[in-house]
Order: structure tokens, then sequence, then C-alpha cells
């Protein structure tokens, strides 16, 4: 099988890239998710050739054989990261041995290649060195979100583990994933359907636990929510995680506690904030969190703050948790509240404007 170090990039310029006009454009409000870089990496896998044909190519549709695996069998995993631009130019990204890390975990469940973590973290570098104009300026509070994925595109109707894969790393300026990123959002609590369930792939991040959220979501919208908070599956009674982030909880008396469960998704940005919380005095809990203690706990006022985190949202604190039978209301959030000045801290970390004393930053260019 081939290692990193053997596999050297080859590199096809997109001959009908965007003008700097248009980039400088789309980089004026990009929103979330909307545009796309210039180029993509893509690396190949066959059960007998290993790791192979390492390239960056324009940005461009994929021929997939109606037959490919994921197509029918939803062989998938991704990661979600991003690329900060700090004031003398230089671009940075965030942690990405641990993306690295969970992306190997959820391959490993999903029965697809381990992409060993230096060819992970240089594709990233690969894909933002020649769309390096696409990273958002110093000071605007946006970033490159990066997209890495892995896709089964062997074309054979078979259910087993595909012998043929392909690896992909898209780029999509991004500016904050909700409208005003300090606007408290609200949640909608479901307590039918559930993202994923014991010994499921719920651990991984792979596009099925996504799909699965749909539909909730779709409740959540309905319910004039920006996001759904699913329960456990067994009991419907723990707190798990939100349709695409982890939740925090902050307690009168400092204690910080996020749900645990092996149906979660560990989000790298809450282990980083979860540390940074620690290091601020705080107690931090992982562990099994009721709804019911949520709801009495913030009825005491012994609850004062629940904010969503993730890599997309950063930290957003969260306003509101309806349900059909109940509502929740946080206290108003200010600068001076918990969720606000980690989320400082953190995006002053990922910036370049806050010491990087935990060595969280990795440059890229
Ligand atoms: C991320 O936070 O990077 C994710 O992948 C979640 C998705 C909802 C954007």
């Amino acid at each position: 099988m081939s290692t990193t170090t053997e596999l050297e990039f080859r590199i096809e310029r997109n001959s009908s890239a965007k003008s700097d006009a248009e980039v400088a454009e789309i980089l004026q409000n990009p929103g979330f998710g909307h545009y796309f870089t210039d180029h993509m990496v893509v690396i190949d896998w066959t059960k007998d050739g290993g790791w192979q044909d390492a390239r960056v190519v324009p940005y461009g549709p994929l021929m997939l054989n109606p037959a490919s695996a994921v197509l029918h069998y939803a062989q998938e995993i991704f990661e979600g990261m991003k690329a900060y631009r700090h004031a003398d130019g230089t671009v940075h990204t965030f942690r990405p041995d641990r993306n690295a890390a969970r992306f190997a975990g959820s391959a490993r469940r999903l029965a697809l290649p381990e992409l060993p973590e230096e060819l992970f973290i240089e594709s990233l570098r690969q894909l933002v060195e020649i769309d390096q104009r696409w990273v958002p300026e110093y000071g605007k509070d946006q970033s490159l979100y990066l997209r890495p994925f892995m896709i089964a595109n062997e074309d054979f109707l078979g259910v087993r583990a595909a012998e043929s894969v392909s690896y992909y790393v898209i780029a999509s300026p991004a500016g904050s994933y909700f409208q005003d990123p300090t606007q408290p959002v609200s949640i909608w609590l479901e307590r039918e359907l559930s993202r994923a369930g014991k010994g499921g792939t719920g651990a991984a991040k792979c596009g099925g636990n996504y799909a699965a959220s749909l539909l909730p979501q779709q409740t959540a919208y309905a319910n004039g929510c920006e996001q759904v908070l699913f329960l456990d599956a067994f009991e419907q009674k723990y707190l798990e995680e939100l349709g695409g982030m982890n939740i925090v909880l902050a307690f009168k008396d400092g204690t910080v506690a996020t749900p645990e469960s092996d149906s979660i998704l560990a989000s790298v940005t809450n282990e980083a904030i979860l540390e940074l919380v620690a290091e601020a005095g705080h107690k931090v809990e992982r562990r099994r969190i009721t709804l019911d203690e949520w709801r009495e706990g913030a009825a005491a006022g012994e609850i004062t703050e629940a904010f969503a985190v993730g890599t997309a949202a950063v930290i957003a604190p969260i306003g509101t948790l309806k349900a059909t039978d109940f509502v929740i209301e946080n206290p108003p959030v200010t600068l001076d509240s918990l969720s606000m000045r980690i989320r400082a801290q953190l995006t002053g970390i990922q910036n370049g404007e806050v010491p990087d004393t935990h060595g969280w930053l990795h440059q890229l260019v």
C-alpha cells in the first residue's frame, strides 16, 4: 500500500478559475456552504493498490457510475474544518490531527480505508495553497471551510465494503453558520425520531447520520427553530446532540456539562472549548444529562446557559428549547456570558489574536 511519502500530488490548474473580482464579490457575503473554490483534491484507493494518484484538479462534477456503492449503501464519511487568515497574511487550520483521527475512526466504522494523518493534512495544505486567494481576509470573522470526504465508488450492488474508494477535499468560503452568530438560536426538541442508536453509526461522521436528522430538522423549521435536539434512542430521556452540533450546559455554580454517549459525534470544537473552560477554573463534566435535569435546572435558575458547539457554528448560544408541551427560555446573553467569552477566546486563538499556548494551530500557507 502506498504511504504518504511515496505519494506526490500532481496539479492540474483550473483554466476557468474565477477572476479576482468574482472572488472578491463572493467574499463580500459568502454565507455558509454556497460557493466553492477553483480546485479540489482527489486521492483514489483500491483494495489491491492502496492509496494512489493524489491530485489537485479543477473543482467540478464527479463522474460516478449509477451502480457506485455510495449511491446505494451510503458508504461515506466526511469532516468539517476551517482555514483562518491571520493579520500577517499566513493561513492556519485548527487541530487537524484531531480531525484526522476522527476521520480514521469514522472510516473504521463505515468499513472504509483509513487515510494516514500525514496525507490527510497534506491534502488540506495542497488545496489551501492553490486556492489561497479564497481564504477571507483577516478581521472579518470569516474563514475557508474545508470539507474532506470519502466515498465508496465501486460499481457493484452486492452489500459488502467496497474495494474501490475515492477521497476528496473541497473548500467553501464561510461566514456565520447561523444568520447572526451572537443572537441566540432556538432549538426544537424531537421526541419520536432518533438520530442514532446504541451500536449504530452515531459516533462516526457519516452522511447517513445527517440524513436521519433532516426530517426532524424540517419539523424544527416548521416550529420556528434553527436546530433540532435529539434524545437517546432507547429511553428518549437523555440529551444527545443537535442535528449538526454538540450541546453544552452551564450551571450557576460554575460547572459546565456536555452529554456523554457512544452515539454522539465527538466534536473537536467541543473538546477545545471544554479545555478552555476548565483552564478558566470551571468544573467540567462529560456525563449523561437528562432532559428533566435541564428543565428543572432552568426553572430553578441553576442552569444559566446552553450553547451549540461545532466547527461550522463555533459557539451559538441557545435562547429557547421548544417542545410540544413546554418551553425553556434561557436568560439573555451578554458579552460577559460564558458562551460569548469562550467564543471570543477560541476565535481569538484561531485568528491569531490570542496566544496559541496549546499548539492547536497548524500553518498551511
Ligand atoms: C461542522 O460543524 O463542520 C459540520 O460538519 C456540521 C454541519 C452541520 C455543517
